[in-house]
């Protein structure tokens, strides 16, 4: 068989029966989608997340952590734009002393001459221990995994840092860590309802957080949004296939005042055929300070950031409202999950302050 027939025989699969190809040695290798992840390997994320944030407040703590991966080069192939996702992962790099290149823009690289994306993704395995890419075609991740696994001489881990319309499994990470920690002195994420409200349809990050949530007992959904914009049914397929109840509304009202935790997204319009959401109303769908008054008392307010108007800059004063606090986050699950795949986070146990 020829390789791209080979690749599309793969890329048809469902997901469960593809699971075993990113793992080695029991571990995962490569890191595409969050159906990867299981309860267990979250909590050992967060216990690894939260020793490195503790240990990297003194200047004798940076220096060590500064040494578990010193021996360890990255590339950062971030090709559709990013703040969060490339700022984190180069600081995270940085934090544990990763050496890194990056290419922001095929116009700077020999992708301009046509040379494919499979054959800049093996040369950049050439030079490096690990690859993490954001790229605004779906599957673009998985591809250049699947290439480096079965064509390239050396393989190095490929992390998916967002891939079209399809996953962002690392914001996924540090979503589900920002609400681990909210609800630690609350039951913890069990028995929590969740509102996803905005372009749910086109919104990487809400549609892989929503398999994180999944993995958590008695969990609900709100699904809100115009209707040209729901969420997608492979989301909710799943979410029947667990049993887990939802709602698909757009009604913002009744679907805020039920939440434990509100996860507001923007439009995604990078991604729009002509005129797509140009006639749609999506300010009935932002939150402002006047409807604080209507939520739970607990209820935490996310958003992966970037905003627009969904959440009105006053909301920024309320405890309730996490987003800052899941920009930092991002860094630190980052850095657990690089010392994860290198298999140098038994290090961080060792570390005696
Ligand atoms: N949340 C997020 O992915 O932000 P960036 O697009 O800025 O990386």
């Amino acid at each position: 068989m020829q390789r791209y027939e080979e690749w599309e025989h793969f890329r048809t699969k469902k997901k469960a029966d593809k699971l075993s190809f990113f793992k080695r040695n029991g571990r995962l290798f490569d890191i595409l989608y969050t159906q990867q992840f299981d309860k267990e390997f979250l909590a050992h994320l967060f216990r690894i997340s939260d020793r490195i944030r503790t240990i990297a407040k003194t200047q004798k703590g940076l220096n060590f952590l500064r040494t578990t991966l010193s021996d360890k080069r990255a590339m950062l192939f971030f090709v559709q734009p990013s703040t969060r996702t490339f700022m984190s992962f180069l600081n995270a790099c940085h934090i544990l002393g990763i050496q890194t290149s990056e290419i922001r823009d095929t116009s700077t690289s020999s992708e301009i001459k046509g040379e494919s994306p499979e054959d800049s993704i093996r040369v950049f395995s050439s030079y490096v221990d690990m690859i993490i890419t954001r790229h605004h075609n779906e599957g673009f991740a998985e591809k250049s995994a699947w290439v480096l696994n079965t064509c390239a001489d050396r393989s190095v881990p490929v992390i998916n840092g967002g891939s079209g319309k399809d996953q962002h499994p690392t914001q996924a990470l540090l979503d589900i860590y920002t609400i681990s920690r909210a609800f630690a002195d609350m039951g913890g994420i069990e028995n929590k309802t969740f509102t996803m409200i905005g372009d749910l349809k086109r919104g990487r990050t809400v549609r892989s957080l929503c398999y994180l949530l999944a993995l958590y007992r008695d969990v609900k959904f709100y699904f809100v949004s115009p209707p040209e914009f729901a969420m997608q049914q492979d989301v909710l397929d799943f979410l029947d296939s667990k049993k887990i109840p939802y709602v698909v509304t757009d009604d913002f009202t009744t679907s805020i005042t039920q939440a434990d935790g509100i996860y507001a997204t923007r439009l995604q319009d990078e991604y729009d055929s002509p005129n797509e959401s140009k006639y749609i109303d999506f300010d009935r769908f932002n939150l402002t300070a006047e409807h604080l008054p209507l939520l739970k008392k607990h209820c935490i307010i996310m958003h992966p950031l970037p905003r627009r108007n969904e959440i009105s800059v006053e909301i920024d004063r309320d405890p309730r409202a996490l987003y800052w606090k899941q920009v930092r986050n991002g860094m630190w699950v980052r850095a657990a999950l690089m010392l994860y795949l290198f298999e140098r986070d038994t290090l961080i146990d060792d570390y005696v302050a």
